[in-house]
């Protein structure tokens, strides 16, 4: 028995030490050479009309890589690794380039020859700055899916920058936030200045149906996790206790909805100015305390990461996004009483995203933008939503 015990501990330990060694934060890789001359001449030599997608071998780079062409783009793509990225390339048809963010000056030497940059590597936590510091100096627009409320926030706080490098910087282009700042845009534009906006979240699927997010999502979700809970409250970003919860009656079934801490609280602070948003999700179970705490620490978030990246499957495949479906709505109020409100049923998000972003990237390339920290309701109006296949909007018949 003695014996058994002690080579169930032996197990035990040496489990332990082998996930603590694998899980350790990887050394920062080191930087790459410089560039040669002869990739960079392989670039676009004029950069109006160039694309360029970093990020392009994950869940949501590729799946916007294989969209492009329905858009008009011809992208180069980017990532950090040529073993992924190459094969992918190929079997589109497309230059790639291999680049880390490690290295500014190789990032601005390749921005230059590219009029927009669509950066889907994240968690963007990690990788949001480097890129915007080489989209400075090279004078290229920056597109990202950043949902990390601390990263839009650090973003605005740069605006000044942007302008003067006369670049539009638009973050969170994808299913967090394009169709809610859409639909804020277009609701908080019924009554006088509203006071309050409330957006709800509902979906046609549940946990339990299969996963609904990708490996870079939860990564993601983990940075958020792992920060004091702030919520937009008068115009402040104020922390909480935790989040409030409503129960509602949809389709004749009460449903229990969580606040949620969606970027909308950043980006359509910015659209529309409203000093109160909150944004409530559909209750699907409850995040595990043992998880949050987990979060809490690097060493958590590591292990964490690594038992996504190897036990999760990349994101929802392509026959379960065809079949799911969200429904957002979003009500606005005022002190004197006044409220309107409406509804977006939209295809599922992963697919959603990888429309609203290269819808966006198509605007720009066609001359619309403006420079400095901008939101897609804000720029492009309440209607670009609508240009993504499988979205309507219901407006409440007056
Ligand atoms: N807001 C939205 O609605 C929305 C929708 C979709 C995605 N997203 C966000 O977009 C990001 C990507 O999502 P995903 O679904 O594509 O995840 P994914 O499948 O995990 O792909 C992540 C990509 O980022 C790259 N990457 C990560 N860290 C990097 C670094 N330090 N340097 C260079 N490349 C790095 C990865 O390359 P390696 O394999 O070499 O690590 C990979 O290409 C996530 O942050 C996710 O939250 C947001």
């Amino acid at each position: 028995m003695r014996i058994l015990l002690t080579v169930v501990l032996f197990i035990v330990a040496g489990l332990s030490i082998a996930t603590y060694f694998v899980t350790l934060p990887k050394p920062p890789a080191l930087p790459q050479a410089p560039i040669s001359e002869e990739v960079l001449q392989q670039l676009p030599q004029d950069r109006k009309g160039q694309v360029l997608i970093y990020g392009a071998y994950g869940f949501s780079g590729s799946g916007i890589s294989r969209l492009a062409a329905q858009y008009g783009i011809t992208p180069v793509l980017a990532g950090r690794n040529e073993k992924k990225l190459k094969p992918l390339a190929q079997s589109l048809g497309y230059d790639h380039v291999v680049l880390s963010l490690n290295n500014h000056d190789n990032m601005v030497a390749v921005l230059r020859h590219f009029e927009v940059v669509l950066h889907i590597a994240g968690p963007y936590t990690y990788t949001s700055k480097p890129m915007l510091d080489a989209a400075i100096a090279a004078g290229t627009h920056y597109l990202d899916l950043t949902g990390e409320n601390h990263v839009i926030q650090a973003d605005l706080d740069r605006d000044e920058e942007f302008k003067e490098a006369n670049i539009m910087v638009m973050p969170a282009v994808g299913f967090d936030v394009a169709p809610t700042d859409c639909l804020n845009v277009y609701v908080a534009n019924q009554i006088d200045n509203p006071t309050t906006l409330t957006v709800l979240l509902h979906n046609n699927f549940n946990a339990v149906e299969g996963i609904g997010s990708s490996r870079g999502t939860a990564k993601s979700a983990l940075e958020v996790l792992s920060r004091p809970l702030l919520m937009r409250q008068n115009g402040e970003m104020v922390e909480v206790a935790a989040p409030k919860v409503m129960t509602r009656i949809f389709e004749e079934r009460e449903q229990t909805l969580v606040q949620i801490p969606w970027a909308d609280m950043m980006t359509s602070f910015v659209s529309t100015g409203i000093p109160t948003i909150e944004v409530y999700s559909v209750q699907e179970g409850e995040v595990p305390s043992w998880l949050l705490s987990m979060a809490r620490f690097e060493i958590g978030r590591n292990i964490l990461s690594y038992l996504i990246d190897n036990f999760l499957p990349e994101g929802p495949p392509p026959n379960v996004q065809k079949d799911r479906q969200n429904r957002i709505e979003s009500i606005v109020s005022n002190d004197a009483g006044d409220t309107a409100s409406a509804t977006l049923i939209t295809p599922e998000a992963y697919l959603l995203t990888f429309h609203s972003t290269l819808i966006v990237a198509r605007r720009i390339l066609d001359g619309h933008w403006e420079s400095g920290f901008q939101t897609v309701g804000k720029v492009y109006g309440p209607d670009l939503i609508l240009e993504v296949p499988g979205v309507t909007r219901i407006a409440p018949q007056n």
